[in-house]
């Protein structure tokens, strides 16, 4: 085990904070049970301590040790899509912090897909509270460079490479048979109905009660405006600023003259898109001479909505006009 792998280790037991990658996002980690430790993550990410953080776990034990739900599905979701970005709001034991949770009677819990991760957590030798590793609000990294942009206050990185799914875990909340997805990520509810046919009735992101209040339409967003491109934009390029950064899911056969393009897949591979988009968004939010973000949508199947959630609340201050 390596030398800086073995610190960030004895960080975490001290009561310190590490970032770490997961198969989603890189996360911004501390002892889950230690509230002095977790109120470092808001300070540091300057978040509102109303939005509450989801809790790793190395095993489906670490979700038994957190929560008293009853609901047998909650397990039988764990077994089928652990180690994996499927983040479960389970009713929670008196011992994780009302800081976790924003004083809610629930607390999220995942088990990432990542070694890395599932090592920090099992040699650290607690559950890891960990939001992802961006300031509030705005882009989430999946890169360490990524962390290192927004937190250069962090001293413990761990570098994993980038994320390979690239987009936050999907978020579910069970009420008996009704399963409702609080946030769309690449588990989608056809993934739930494959699994468990004829089980759940489903509920697409209930923000309206604001369960978990921080699914607030405008996140994850660049430094810069963003702007969704029409469908039909074939007919709109020569329109757009020339000092515009334009990001695009497929190849495209027009001219876009000296504009900066980004692809996040040649051939609209969504899961491609979805583990190139943040990269995308930080690549033109870093380039100087871009003063305008435009983004492509994608198609809402699969995978697409989670993708389409993400470019919504990052365009959200945008929507719906293009200039
Ligand atoms: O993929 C992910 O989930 C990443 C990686 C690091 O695991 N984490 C992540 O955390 O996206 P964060 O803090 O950026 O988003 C957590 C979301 C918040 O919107 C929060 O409101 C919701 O989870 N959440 C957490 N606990 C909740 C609860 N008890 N009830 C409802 N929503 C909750
Ligand atoms: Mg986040």
């Amino acid at each position: 085990m390596n030398s800086s792998f073995t610190k960030a280790c004895i960080e975490i037991q001290n009561g310190g904070v590490v970032a770490f990658p997961t198969e989603t996002v890189y996360g911004l980690g501390a002892n889950a049970l230690n509230p002095m430790a977790v109120a470092k993550i808001f300070q540091i990410k300057e978040r509102p301590t109303f939005d509450p953080l989801i809790v790793h776990v190395d095993s489906i034990q670490g979700l038994q040790d957190l929560s008293i739900d009853q609901n047998p599905y909650i397990f039988k979701l764990a077994e089928h899509f652990w180690p994996g970005p499927l983040t479960l709001v389970v009713e929670k034991k008196n011992l994780v912090p009302d800081l976790v949770t924003s004083g809610l009677s629930t607390v999220g819990i995942r088990m990432p897909d990542n070694e890395l991760a599932l090592n920090l957590i099992r040699e650290s030798g607690c559950p890891i509270a960990a939001p992802s590793a961006n300031k509030f609000g705005c882009l989430s990294p999946v890169t360490a460079a990524q962390v290192k942009k927004q937190l250069p206050q962090v001293e413990y990185v761990l570098d994993g490479g980038p994320c390979n799914v690239g987009i936050e875990s999907t978020i579910v909340m069970l009420n008996e048979n009704r399963c409702i997805i609080l946030r769309p990520g690449k588990i989608t509810q056809q993934d739930i109905e494959v699994a468990f046919p004829g089980v759940f009735q489903f509920s697409q992101n209930s923000s309206e009660v604001l369960v978990a209040p921080g699914l607030l339409k405008s996140h994850y967003s660049p430094n810069k405006p963003l702007y969704l491109l029409p469908d039909n934009f074939e007919n709109f390029p020569q329109k757009l600023a020339e000092n515009s950064g334009i990001i695009l899911h497929k190849k495209e056969s027009f001219d876009w003259d000296d504009r900066k393009l980004v692809y996040t897949s040649l051939n609209q591979n969504l899961l491609e898109v979805a583990a190139n988009l943040f990269t995308a968004l930080h690549t033109l939010e870093d380039e100087e001479t871009v003063k305008q973000i435009y983004i492509a949508s994608v198609p809402l199947r699969g995978i697409g909505l989670a993708i389409m959630d993400r470019i919504h609340k990052a365009a959200y201050r945008y929507l719906p006009s293009i200039p």
